[in-house]
């Protein structure tokens, strides 16, 4: 008797038959639902769907799909396709409000099962403040942000690219918070001056920003 796929009351009635009939009773008539989930990565504008299969249960059946308890209806980005003994929900265009909990829920005459899974949906960084250009005077303060958006939050980071060395180097003393670096700096050198970018990554993909320049002229 395979036990995975019983539940408390299931047991219970096997535990009565059992004990009227003197043996194990398969309840193949009981409808049951496979395990199931989305894939590893949705991405934002992707489609997607969900297997969902009868493993058990006696026709008719009714395939019902539920996101965060509320019916699906097949409208919108939404369409569902079922047989006799299975039922695949479809999702055009995935967006971050299609992450949530998404239930099949299968019905017969003698019982109904139901499983849920969970979507959470991913979104590759974009920018929402990008920096300009800069020209001021040596011993001004600084305090320019960056900032971008994307799920999971990125990480952003402020890069400076020194003449002499080979790649960017990260800026030290940035103030980096959730999807944002501020690149502050009290009395500006002529040695901060140079070409800063922003890289924003949040493990789905990595973006940069253009380079700007930050000019600083000395005192005379
Ligand atoms: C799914 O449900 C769990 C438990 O109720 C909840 O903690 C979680 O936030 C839900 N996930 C989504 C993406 O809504
Ligand atoms: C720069 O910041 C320091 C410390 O906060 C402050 O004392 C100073 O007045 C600021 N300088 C300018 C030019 O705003
Ligand atoms: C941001 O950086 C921290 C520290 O390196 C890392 O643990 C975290 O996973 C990163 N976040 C993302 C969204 O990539």
């Amino acid at each position: 008797m395979n036990l995975l796929f019983i539940t408390g009351f299931d047991l219970l009635l096997a535990i009565v038959s059992t004990s009227l009939q003197f043996g194990f009773a398969y309840r193949n008539d009981l409808p049951r639902v496979q395990k199931f989930s989305f894939p590893d990565l949705v991405i934002t504008g992707q489609r997607t769907s969900a297997h969902c299969t009868a493993v058990s249960g006696t026709p008719p059946m009714n395939f019902k799909w539920l996101k965060d308890g509320q019916i699906i209806k097949p409208v919108q980005k939404y369409s569902i396709r079922s047989g006799a003994d299975y039922s695949i929900l479809f999702i055009e265009h995935v967006d971050l409000t299609t992450s949530g909990n998404y239930t099949c829920e299968l019905t017969s005459s003698v019982g109904v099962d139901k499983y849920t899974t969970v979507l959470e949906v991913k979104e590759p960084p974009k920018w929402i403040k990008e920096p300009k250009d800069l020209y001021i005077s040596a011993g001004e303060n600084i305090s320019i942000e960056c900032s971008a958006a994307g799920y999971p939050v990125p990480n952003v980071t402020w890069m400076k690219l020194s003449g002499y060395k080979d790649g960017p180097e990260e800026v030290k003393g940035q103030q980096q918070i959730r999807g944002k670096s501020i690149l502050l700096k009290k009395h500006t050198g002529i040695e901060d001056a140079g070409f800063y970018i922003c890289v924003a990554d949040n493990g789905i993909s990595k973006i940069q920003t253009n380079g700007i320049i930050l000019s600083i002229s000395g005192k005379m």
